[in-house]
């Protein structure tokens, strides 16, 4: 069933023909744009994103795709938030256009393309969801070269993706700067997340120190103590706040996400976490020193 956009104070923009025919009228003003993919249920994160986009271009396009070649079956692709009316409200002043395709529009009848990075796609989020960022790359190229912008830009809660996303983009030559976008975070510090809204009142707690439990292993790596040993004890410090599973708590190189050789980091390195309480799957990071 279409949605009622009638209450929107922001153009939507439901196909690529579309899309597309209002950034050339853009690009014929001489505007610069910018992209902001996401799978809605906007948060201030999400915000920040465009308002980074809004510092270095002209116009910037927020898509809203939750994107299904994403989701493993047995994922929340059908539970994912989808507040579409209420993003609106909220990009309203701040974007130029929601791009909100159609699955039928993104994956037409016999669509047969998948990207598949090697490398920076193994490791973490790549072995706790191996499918994940075939669809991720793929969306994203997608989005890409249907909005040709100058600029995207995407949050660095989702480190390793930021770093697939940059691996893909230089290795197809796309030609559009990526940018990256700090994780903005609730009082506690809890990294902002559109999943957060799963957590209940006593996962929420527990959930934020989760953050806290990362700052201090971070810490302690960066004085000297060993990789392994850090990881290991506070692993059981999150297991003993509550969460059911440790998927994984790990320090890698920043932008290969190729582990370190003697259990110490030689610079660059940063600590990433996913960890599960109740139904909900969080991920953090932050740099190591
Ligand atoms: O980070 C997300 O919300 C998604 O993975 C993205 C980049 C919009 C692709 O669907």
């Amino acid at each position: 069933m279409a949605l009622d956009t009638s209450s929107y104070k922001i153009p939507v923009a439901r196909t690529v023909a579309d899309l597309r025919a209002t950034i050339a009228d853009w690009r014929k003003q001489g505007l610069t744009v910018g992209l902001v993919p996401t799978m809605g249920a906007l948060h201030d994160g999400h915000l920040s994103l465009v308002d980074l986009v809004k510092t270095k271009v002209n116009r910037c396009v927020v898509s809203i795709f939750v994107n299904p070649t994403q989701f493993a079956p047995h994922e929340d692709l059908d539970a994912y938030p989808r507040t579409e009316a209420a993003d609106a409200e909220k990009l309203n002043r701040r974007g130029d256009l929601i791009f909100a395709p159609t699955a039928n529009e993104m994956y037409p009848a016999g669509y047969a393309t998948t990207i598949n990075l090697s490398g920076v796609t193994g490791p973490l989020e790549g072995e706790a969801r191996p499918t994940h960022f075939a669809g991720v790359a793929t969306v994203v190229a997608k989005l890409l070269l249907q909005a040709l912008p100058d600029v995207a830009a995407f949050g660095e809660k989702d480190w390793q993706q930021l770093q697939v996303i940059r691996r893909m983009v230089a290795d197809l030559d796309i030609p559009v700067k990526i940018l990256g976008g700090a994780i903005l975070r609730e009082a506690d510090g809890l990294a902002m997340s559109s999943r957060n809204v799963y957590l209940s009142a006593e996962e929420r707690e527990a959930a934020g120190q989760l953050n806290i439990i990362l700052r201090e292993t971070a810490a302690e790596i960066a004085a000297g103590k060993m990789i392994s040993t850090a990881t290991a004890e506070s692993t059981k410090r999150i297991i003993a706040l509550g969460f059911a599973h440790v998927d994984y708590l790990e320090v890698r190189d920043a932008a290969s996400l190729a582990a370190f050789d003697n259990d110490k980091t030689t610079g660059g390195a940063r600590i990433l976490v996913a960890a599960k309480i109740g139904k909900t799957r969080l991920i953090d990071n932050m740099p190591v020193g």
